[in-house]
This record gives structure tokens, sequence and C-alpha cells, in this order.
């Protein structure tokens, strides 16, 4: 993958062990946008201005118009690089659990303060904070001439729910988010910096290893791509991904339970805002073949049905692998794929 103006080099892009293919990068007005969003596979779209006000958006112009409240800003441990999301309420319930980055409550100002004053390999930071009315004039402005005709228009022909949130993502250069997938619709909206987007499709669940449901890291691979414990994730060798760096005024679609991995590219901070889409891709019957999507919805709730049940994760395994062992028989295909 080589950058088409010169914004970013190839240098800067971490270098891991699986092979990588190219995501479509696409005008807005090529109706392959349409066909690829219609088959739940990644795109970049181009030309869209979905968050143009927000090309703009840079921490000095945050700075004089977001106000005056709280935002969550995640703290990387140590010096860590990696921002592994986890749900604070399944921490509370498990003693064991070391988290990578602990959240941080600070005003606008403050975070600027210490982005400014810390070297990013001294201590990571990262804000987090969905848009909400708190924010100022200017911003709400911005916001209200985004272009939700368009955004609107791909709900409306995707059978999308409602829109559930759009985050605001500050990011300092070099950090990452590991690979997890989430359980709704994203477009991401890059609006200053580049950022290096890898995907992986839900039929690779088996390669990615994802914690358990009940674990505060659910829906996370447990594999460090740094440094693949091949003996613990051997099928982690079979891993194939797909790749995009998107930068100011693109637009990534990431369909649910795609695994994503996001790494800030070098140049200063990077600014992202999310598009967040409920599904209605899970219909309510059921027909065969299953998809990979429907397989790891139902994966996840026998798995929170047996949380449920069991309460403690030993148990739930050796459940599992008695139910399991020497009546199904494992591996005589790849139960993912949907044939
Ligand atoms: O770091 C990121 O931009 C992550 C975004 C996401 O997980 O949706
Ligand atoms: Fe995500």
């Amino acid at each position: 993958m080589t950058s088409t103006g010169g914004e970013w080099d190839a240098s800067q892009l971490r270098e891991y062990p699986f092979p990588l293919e190219n995501i479509p990068r696409l005008d807005v007005n090529d109706p392959e946008v349409g066909r690829c969003i219609a088959q739940t596979q990644p795109v970049v779209i181009t030309g869209s201005k979905l968050a143009e006000p927000a090309l703009k958006w840079n921490l000095d112009y945050l700075q004089e118009h977001l106000g005056q409240c709280m935002f969550n800003v995640f703290a990387a441990k140590g010096t860590g690089h990696k921002f592994m999301y986890y749900d604070p309420k399944k921490a509370a319930n498990c003693k064991d659990f070391e988290p990578q980055m602990h959240a941080v409550d600070m005003t606008f100002p403050e975070f600027v303060h210490r982005f400014r004053t810390s070297k990013p390999e001294d201590s990571r930071l990262y804000l987090q904070q969905a848009l909400n009315d708190t924010v100022g004039t200017a911003i709400v402005d911005d916001f209200v001439n985004f272009n939700w005709s368009w955004v609107t228009a791909q709900q409306r022909t995707h059978d999308w729910g409602p829109l559930t949130s759009n985050l605001l993502l500050i990011s300092m250069e070099g950090n990452v988010t590991p690979a997890h997938y989430d359980e709704q619709e994203n477009l991401f909206a890059q609006v200053q910096g580049y950022k290096r987007v890898i995907m992986f499709p839900p039929s690779q669940f088996g390669c990615l290893y994802p914690f358990p449901v009940n674990h505060p890291c659910d829906r996370q691979s447990q594999v460090d791509f740094d440094n693949p414990d091949y003996e613990k994730f051997p099928k982690f060798r079979n891993a194939k991904g797909l790749q995009a760096v998107v930068g100011p005024g693109d637009v990534i679609y990431i369909p649910m339970y795609w695994w994503h991995h996001i790494e800030s590219l070098l140049g200063g901070e990077t600014v992202s805002v999310t598009f967040w889409y409920k599904t209605s891709r899970i219909p309510q019957t059921i027909t065969y073949p299953l998809s990979p999507q429907q397989k790891v919805c139902i994966m996840r709730n026998i798995e929170k049905m047996l949380g449920e049940a069991l309460k403690d994760p030993a148990e739930i395994g050796s459940l599992l692998h008695t139910l399991v062992q020497g009546r199904y028989p494992a591996d005589t295909r790849d139960f993912m794929s949907p044939t």
C-alpha cells in the first residue's frame, strides 16, 4: 500500500505476520459503494462530505469551542501504545484482571495541556468521548452541518436501526486500538491526521480468539499482534486481513462483527468521529446456511446463557469441553463458512 499524496509513508506502518490486501477506495457516487455496504464488505468512501465541517477540528479549535465539561480520556499503562477497551462493570467482578489502560476524567484544556507536554513514548493518552449537548455553539453548528442527508440515506437503504452515538476520538500518534469487533454498523469519519485500519471478516473468529463473553475484554482478540503466542493461538497463523489508510475527509465502513485494529500514524494528533447505527441484520427468522455473523451472534448468546447459569468461567469451560469432546467432531470443516 502506498500513499497517494505523500502524506504518510509505508515505514510508519507496523509490521505483522499475516498477509494483507487493500480495502477498496471508492468515490461516494460509485454504485459499488452501495453494493459493498449491502454485502457488509468494508469500503473507504471518498467525497461524501459526511463530517466536512469537522475537518477544522484541530486541538486549538476544539479547545476554544468544546465547552467546559469533563471528557473521558484513557491513559495507557506504563509506556504501552495499546488501548484495549474493557468493560468496567465486568472488570469489577474479575479480581485478577489487569487493564492495559485506565480512564481519567479531565477538562479539554487539561487534556490539551497533557497532550502537548508529554511525549507519546513516555505516557500515551487517547480521548474517547461521545458528542453530547454540552458542546459550544460552534461545534453544534458544525454537527448540524454534517452531511446528514447522505448518512440517513445509507441508514434507510441498508435498513439500519437508529443512530446510537457519535464518538469523538482524539489520539496521540502511534496509539493502537487492538483488534476487536463491535455489535453495531460504523461509518467512521476521519477528520485530522491518518489512521491505518486493519480488518478481518467475522468468518475469522476462530483465528482471532476473542476473550470469553463474560470477560471484561469481551469482543477483543486475545492475540498480541506484536508477539503472537502460536502455541496458545495456533489458528492465528491462518489469519488474513484487509487494510486501508484513511485521512481527512475519508469515511470507512466497518460492518458489524468485522474485526478492526486501528493505528494512528505519525504526524501529530488524529481526530475521528464515528457514526454508530444499530443493525437490523440479525433476522427474526433464521435462514440457512447461517452467515458467520449469525453464528457469532448465536455463540455470544450461548456463552451469555452459560455465564448466567454457571457464573464461574472454569465451570463454563469444563461444561463446554465435556459437551463436545468425543461427541461432536471438530475441524472437519471450517464451521464459520456459510456453506
Ligand atoms: O482507535 C479507533 O479509532 C477505534 C475506533 C473503533 O474501534 O471503532
Ligand atoms: Fe470498534
